[in-house]
């Protein structure tokens, strides 16, 4: 899900620094967009700093753009890989231009070019807020499908008692998802899905292996399910079930997963390689359980490297997305991974920290693609996946244009 956070100029504004965090702790990317009223009140750094982007300030933003132009028109481009707009804290004067299509900030200019759903969360003064202008203008908003998020009672900033205080993030946060909830904005996709950590045979009894526990792909599966997509889900050993609505394929080595991602390629628009492969393998496993000596020397043979494979096989349109585990250097070797492989995103992560990673229920780590990086705070891995996907869907919509 990707949520664009218009912010207004009012005391209220502080919060939508809040309510930025409940949208990503719901697994959605957040672009903020400040009023120059709203920069009196925060700075565009907090919200830059939380959601890992660059804040949408002025209608004459310069952007880096690899074409000539020196301006992009940045407000209108936003809206069409957002799934909803939220105006938080909305004030009584944004209302009324955005009842009547005033488009002379980048704010007010945004939610006039945006075909998404609109959520207003209003917050003012009590007088304000029951002034018959304010409410005809909320009437006509309402009328055209914007949804309003009432502003609570209690002690307003201004001394007052009554109707004015922002909703609370997360009843706003629930309106927004509810408004947004399109649906399932994967269908018609085909996602191959890799997970869990390969083994390599020793001897009949013994494997070289590592300590994936395959929860961030099932993690993935599920999410894509939900979206919407057909799943093929291609496991190596996995300590998590594998949801039963997908068609789940069951490997151990790296050689069996290669073949079996490489013959569905074909039927796939998506492929993400989040399984830990083996990068080598026995040159000569036994076949009889090796007896114990004083030493043993074991003779490796690099693996192929799977994820490369895909990236040159796919057919023009899939997206191909890999994972670096690392434990130093995650963003150096995140984007040398992103290059070398030929992919459209790596997932960085650093899986030395305690509590994410390997094993763990949590992650975080940065989205790594060839015209952004997007830092992951430390969220669950079911989260995570729905940040990959919402990233992998609009990799998608701009391919289509
Ligand atoms: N991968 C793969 N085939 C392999 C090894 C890795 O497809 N034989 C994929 C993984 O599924 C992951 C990505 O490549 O999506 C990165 O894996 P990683 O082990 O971090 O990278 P390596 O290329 O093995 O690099 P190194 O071990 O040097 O860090």
């Amino acid at each position: 899900m990707k949520i664009i956070l218009g912010v207004c100029g009012g005391i209220a504004a502080y919060k939508a620094a809040e309510l930025l965090r409940e949208f990503q702790r719901r697994g959605a990317i957040v672009q903020v967009v400040m009023t120059a009223n709203a920069e009196r009140f925060v700075t565009p750094l907090t919200f830059a700093a939380l959601s890992g982007s660059q804040v949408m300030t002025s209608l004459w933003q310069p952007v880096s753009t690899d074409s000539e132009q020196s301006f992009d028109i940045e407000h209108i481009q936003v809206t069409q890989d957002a799934d909803v707009l939220v105006v938080a804290p909305a004030t009584a004067n944004m209302l009324a231009k955005m009842a009547h299509g005033f488009a002379d900030d980048v704010l007010s200019a945004t939610a006039l070019a945006a075909t998404i759903p609109i959520v207003v969360a209003p917050a003012m003064n009590l007088h304000m807020w029951e002034h018959p202008a304010t409410q005809e203008n909320l009437e006509i908003l309402r009328q055209r499908g914007v949804r309003v998020v009432s502003p609570e009672s209690g002690e307003l900033a201004c001394g007052m008692v009554g109707a004015g205080r922002l909703a609370d993030p997360s009843v706003i946060a629930d309106h927004v998802f509810a408004t947004a909830k399109h649906a399932q904005d994967l269908v018609g996709e085909t996602i191959l899905i890799t997970a869990g950590g390969t083994r390599e045979p020793i001897d009949p009894v013994r494997f070289i292996g590592n300590r994936s526990s395959g929860k961030m792909g099932v993690a993935l599966v599920e999410a894509a399910l939900e979206r919407g997509a057909k799943v093929i889900l291609v496991g190596a050993s996995l300590a998590v079930p594998a949801p039963a609505q997908c068609e789940s394929i069951r490997v151990t080595t790296a050689g069996e997963m290669e073949t079996v991602v490489l013959e569905r390629l074909p039927e796939a628009s998506m492929v993400i390689m989040a399984a830990a492969v083996s990068d080598y393998r026995l040159m000569h496993p036994a076949s009889e359980k090796l007896k114990k000596k004083s030493s043993l020397t074991l003779e490796l043979e690099p693996t192929r490297d799977i994820l490369r494979q895909v990236a040159e096989q796919r057919r023009a349109g899939t997206i191909v997305i890999g994972f670096a585990a690392e434990t130093e250097n995650v963003l150096e070797e995140g984007r040398r991974k992103l290059r070398a492989k030929g992919v459209d995103l790596i997932v960085a992560n650093d899986v030395s920290r305690a509590g994410s990673g390997f094993e763990a229920d949590m992650n975080e780590g940065i989205l790594i693609s060839h015209d952004e990086e997007q830092v992951m705070p430390r969220s669950s891995k079911r989260e995570l996946a729905d940040r990959i996907l919402t990233w992998a869907r609009s990799a998608i919509r701009a391919r289509e244009r």
